[in-house]
């Protein structure tokens, strides 16, 4: 696969672990924007924004600023010493979410911010069952990861006792073979019958992203999420928000919890607070937090509450209000979706285009009818794309790697926009038609 690019690899990636197959061909010297730019001089317009971290663009100058201020004044501390940008980052994360949520831990990614939901979910319930939904993604460290359906099990060992997985709502093939196109929320009950017949009765939490991103733009249907709050309420147990790709206004609105006005009794937010910087918080209530404290909970780590990713984040927040960012993102959202269905109306494998915001899904079959996923055309196109300057995921559920997920930053243009989906439409013809192209 890798020989199809057009540049030299670099002989020293001999001395690196490939830590998820392949690396890009060419390393990166530049980013600003939307743009990365490689050593010699190419440049890829970033549509999946970093690794979904940065919202604002690359480089953006008042992350910097707050970097370059935070490194004359205070980087990193004992765990147990507090800073201003601390303090204040707390008290304006608190400030965006709704009430009972008024407590918060910065962390640095989003597996740490899943994770510490967790441990205070099992601490507080006493429990320690926990579901998840086929086709999630919330972090590769052993506990989290155990609820990750989409991937990444084979290979590690066990996974935590009381792992359970629920159908994801995943309209374009519904699991349950019930919905053609539009769920009614039959794979909920469904899953949470088979839940209830495998649990010892210590169910713990339910953990979900808003969108599931990783597994295939999975967008569940309104109301999905009331009735998750009904379902996990009835059983005593807690709901957890994974917002690490939705948080800040990806979707359109400030979290993606938002959309259904279901309050989480835990969130985890992290790829989209540091604005590339390694930044993650958990919130809670109080009352999950002070039962937890009297409890003696245990989190310490080294960077723990530190001062530099903290101003980074607070810089991220600023520009996000200032800027309207959370307005934009559902405008440029909306936009970029009617362009990728006006490119489905010409392209018979674009099977389906889906999301929210500026998180689309665009999925590649063999034909319409079958559904077959086309993995084979995915990648490469994925890979002509890269060579005309566009940088795209195809992302993996499963045995499949046949879904586009598109996620510029959030400041993206409309012309940017359309750039990128010409490139879509050349890449596909040249990949589908070669002699024409
Ligand atoms: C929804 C979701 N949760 C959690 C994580 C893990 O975050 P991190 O890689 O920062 O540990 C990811 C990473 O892709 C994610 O997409």
């Amino acid at each position: 696969m890798r020989a199809s690019y057009s540049c030299p690899v670099d002989e020293r990636e001999r001395f690196l672990i490939r830590y998820a197959g392949s690396f890009a061909p060419e390393p990166i010297a530049r980013a600003e924007g939307a743009w990365v730019e490689t050593a010699s001089g190419k440049r890829i317009l970033d549509f999946t924004s970093g690794q979904i971290c940065s919202t604002l663009g690359h480089n953006h100058p008042r992350i910097a600023a707050a970097v370059r201020s935070a490194l004359d004044e205070v980087v990193h501390l004992n765990s147990w010493m507090l800073s201003e940008p601390v303090l204040a980052l707390g008290e304006r994360l608190v400030g965006l979410v709704p009430e009972p949520l008024d407590r918060v831990l910065l962390l640095n990614t989003g597996t740490e911010a899943n994770e510490v939901a967790l441990k205070m979910a099992k601490m507080h319930t006493g429990r320690w069952e926990v579901v998840g939904l086929t086709r999630s993604f919330h972090g590769l460290l052993s506990g989290i990861a155990s609820v990750n359906f989409s991937m990444a099990h084979a290979g590690y060992g066990p996974v935590l006792p009381g792992s359970y997985a629920i159908p994801a709502p995943y309209a374009y093939r519904c699991p349950v073979r019930h919905c053609d196109g539009a769920c009614d929320c039959t794979c909920l009950e469904v899953g949470f019958e088979l839940v209830d017949q495998q649990s010892v009765g210590a169910l713990c939490a339910l953990v979900v992203e808003p969108v599931l991103s990783a597994g295939g733009i999975i967008v569940p249907p309104d109301g999905y999420f009331s009735r998750v709050r009904e379902l996990v309420d009835e059983r005593g147990m807690l709901l957890l928000m994974d917002e690490a790709q939705t948080g800040f206004g990806r979707l359109g609105t400030m979290f993606g919890f938002e959309h259904d006005g279901v309050v989480p009794d835990l969130v985890g937010v992290s790829k989209t607070l540091g604005g590339g910087l390694p930044l993650a918080a958990t919130i809670t209530s109080s009352a999950i937090e002070q039962d937890c404290y009297d409890k003696g909970f245990l989190h310490v780590t080294s960077h723990v509450s530190d001062p530099l990713p903290a101003a980074a984040g607070l810089a991220v927040l600023d520009v996000i209000a200032e800027e309207g960012l959370v307005e934009r993102s559902a405008a440029r959202g909306a936009y970029m979706l009617e362009r990728l269905r006006e490119l489905q109306a010409q392209h018979e494998p674009i099977g389906d285009v889906r999301g929210r915001g500026l998180l689309v899904g665009v999925e590649l079959v063999e034909d319409r009818d079958t559904r077959a996923p086309a993995d084979a055309l995915g990648a490469a196109v994925t890979r002509e794309c890269y060579e005309r300057g566009l940088s795209m995921n195809i992302v993996r559920s499963q045995a499949h790697a046949n879904c586009f997920r598109i996620a510029p930053p959030l400041m993206v243009t409309e012309e940017e926009i359309d750039l990128a989906v010409e490139i879509m439409d050349a890449s596909l013809r040249a990949v589908r038609e070669p002699a024409a192209a």
